[in-house]
Formats: structure tokens, C-alpha cells, sequence
């Protein structure tokens, strides 16, 4: 009798779980929320899994892959980014691993524009000022305004899917639109939307015709209202075009003193000391932050900082977290589908077990 399949994951991914054990795998399910200590996670590798499930909490490097050596035959990750998982590490061991992309490309930008509109228009302090019965009289301006986002210009700094999806939005609101991306111009996209703007105004459906273009990264700050992020993170010595601190001090002061910043990408893309700099000091109106240079985001962090609160919106990494798009087991709906598909993929042997040809795996170099 063949050895059963043994699969490991670091938390509970829902309805996947069951998916997997149907088809006969043993499945290990961590059973706290919290991420367990690496030691675990290498204890439970050494111990001959053939797969392991991960999030983005999960540190995966060589002390891991060493760990499986000769038995572990796949890394499932239930996110698109993958910044946890050192790649070089797992093409040194040939171990593919897959990632849950597409899926939630949608979810995340909508979370991105509503995070751009909720703190543009206060909202959070507007309902703050509600429910503690501040609100004494209706004025035309007291005790604050907000500022529209219909019609203004937003940079999108990152066009890969999630921003792509994010300026489908914006088309939406009549914005103009600045792209950056330090890889990849993705200029049919450009054309497309042109096309849909000449449209909309030749329908008369706005009076100004909203134009795109991309444009250098210190042009989109400069010239932008709302500057949203969809970059991946990519540290020193991992790209040509690394995007660790892409927003700091220097570059903070490019943005008007009246722009937004959204942040739903990672965290390390911004260095959050300058940034809470730059709100304390009024060198940008306001942030909207999903993620972290460390998440939780620490008691102490300076972006709590109750003097920055009216224009600091503070998310748990929660841009991806709807209910189908996280916990679907269709793999092209959710993420939990999506990353038990990837696993299945590899230990099933898919596309004649041809790692190149399967489609979530994400190093495919390594098995060229
Ligand atoms: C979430 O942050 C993801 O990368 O999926």
C-alpha cells in the first residue's frame, strides 16, 4: 500500500481543509489563529510531510527547506504576495511553491478605493463625532469637510493585476489617472481605458474627458491628489527594481500637502517612521494603511499617535478578507481553492507533473 500524502497547514483555510482529506491526504490543521513558532513548522516538516500550507505569517527559508529535505515536495501559499517565502532558498531545494494571485485582485482594490474615499471624506471621524454626541448643529463647514475623490487625479504605483483592477475603479469616479511601475507598462491596458473615457464623454457622461498615461515615479507623486500602492515588496538584492522604503522622507515630500497615500501592498514599502512624520507635520493630508513594517502593528507603533487619528486610517491587513474571496474552494473564486488546487497540482503530479506548466506555481525558474 503507497504511503498516504501528508500535508501540513498553519491554520485553518475552511471548507479546502475537507477537499483535501476527500481525496485521501492526511491533513494537519495548526489549531490556534495565531501563526505557530517556526520551530513547529520545522518540526512538522522534519517529520516527512510532502506539503505544507502557509500565509504570509509564516517565515519559509532554508532552515525549512532544509528541514524537508528530500520530502517535501511543496509550499502552498494562501496569498498572492510571497515576500515571506525566500525564493532563492526554494529553488536551492527545488521545492515549487504556489501562491492564490487572481483571486483576490478584485476584493483588494475594492478595499483600496473604499479605504481612499473613507478617508478622503472623513468618515471614520465623522461617525466618531456621532456616536459621542459631538454633533451639535448642521454647518456648512463646521467642524470639518472632506475632500472628493470624483474627478481627481490618483497615481497608481504598481500596474500588475491589483492595480490594473483598482483604476477600473477609478475609471468609475471620472479620475484621471498617473501610472508608475518600476517593472512592467502595461500600455494596451492604457489604450483600453482611453478608449472607455473617450467614450463616457462622447456618451456625455461627464463634461472632461479623464485622461491616463504612465508617467516617472516622481512625476505621479508630484502631480497626484491619491497616491495608491500595488507594488510587490522586493528588498535589496531581490529585484533591480527593489520597492523596500519606495515611500520615505525624501519621496513623502514629492506628494502635494494635500494628497493621500493608500497603502494595501506590504508594509515595508513604507517606512512608517517618515510616514507618521509626514502626517504629524502636514506634508501630506492624510494615509490609509492595510499593512504593516510589522503586523500586528505594535502597541507603540507612531501611526497611532492620537494627534494623527483624524487623517490616519489604521486596516488589519484585511483588504482580501471577503467572504468568497478567501474562503471559496472554487479555485478560481477564492484563495482557500486556489491554494488547495496549487498543492494538489504538485503532489498529484498535474500537467504530466510538469512544475513549469502548473499554473499557480510561482518559481518556475527553478525547474527550468
Ligand atoms: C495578502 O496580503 C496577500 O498577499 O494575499
Amino acid at each position: 500500500m503507497s504511503k498516504r500524502i501528508r500535508v501540513f497547514a498553519t491554520c485553518d483555510i475552511g471548507e479546502a481543509i475537507d477537499l483535501l482529506r476527500k481525496r485521501g491526504y492526511e491533513v494537519e490543521v495548526y489549531p490556534h489563529p495565531e501563526a505557530p513558532p517556526k520551530s513547529l513548522v520545522v518540526e512538522k516538516v522534519k517529520s516527512g510531510i510532502d506539503g505544507l500550507i502557509t500565509t504570509l505569517r509564516d517565515v519559509i527559508d532554508a532552515e525549512v527547506f532544509e528541514a524537508g529535505k528530500a520530502t517535501l515536495k511543496v509550499v502552498a501559499q494562501f496569498a498572492v504576495g510571497f515576500d515571506n517565502i525566500n525564493r532563492a532558498d526554494a529553488n536551492r531545494y527545488k521545492v515549487p511553491f504556489t501562491h492564490t494571485a487572481d483571486v483576490l485582485t478584485e476584493a483588494t482594490a475594492e478595499f483600496a478605493f473604499f479605504m481612499m474615499g473613507t478617508l478622503a471624506r472623513k468618515m471614520w471621524t465623522a461617525e466618531h463625532l456621532t456616536r459621542e454626541n459631538q454633533w451639535g448643529f448642521w454647518h456648512p463647514y463646521l467642524p470639518f469637510l472632506g475632500d472628493e475623490v470624483t474627478g481627481k487625479t490618483v497615481a497608481v504605483i504598481g500596474t500588475g493585476r491589483i492595480g490594473l483592477a483598482f483604476m477600473k475603479k477609478c475609471v468609475g469616479f471620472d479620475m484621471n489617472i498617473l501610472c508608475y511601475d518600476p517593472a512592467y507598462e502595461n500600455h494596451a491596458f492604457v489604450k483600453t481605458i482611453e478608449e472607455i473615457n473617450e467614450l463616457r464623454h462622447s456618451r456625455g457622461l461627464v463634461k472632461e474627458k479623464a485622461w491616463i498615461k504612465y508617467v516617472p515615479f516622481e512625476e505621479a507623486l508630484h502631480d497626484a491628489d491619491f497616491v495608491s500602492v500595488h507594488v510587490p515588496l522586493l528588498r535589496e538584492g531581490e529585484s533591480a527594481t527593489p520597492t523596500y522604503h519606495l515611500f520615505n522622507e525624501e519621496t513623502l515630500k514629492l506628494m502635494k500637502s494635500t494628497a493621500y497615500l493608500v497603502n494595501t501592498s506590504r508594509g515595508p514599502v513604507v517606512d512608517e517612521a517618515a510616514l507618521a512624520r509626514a502626517l504629524r507635520e502636514n506634508w501630506i493630508a492624510g494615509a490609509a494603511l492595510d499593512v504593516y513594517e510589522q503586523e500586528p502593528l505594535p502597541a507603540d507603533s507612531p501611526l497611532r499617535d492620537p494627534a494623527i487619528a483624524d487623517r490616519c486610517r489604521l486596516m488589519p491587513h484585511f483588504a482580501s478578507a471577503a467572504r468568497i474571496t478567501r474562503l471559496s474552494t472554487d479555485p478560481d473564486k477564492g484563495m482557500a481553492g486556489r491554494c488547495a488546487q496549487g498543492l494538489i497540482d504538485v503532489l498529484d503530479g498535474n500537467y504530466g507533473g510538469d512544475v513549469t506548466k502548473m499554473p499557480y506555481v510561482v518559481n518556475k525558474e527553478g525547474f527550468k
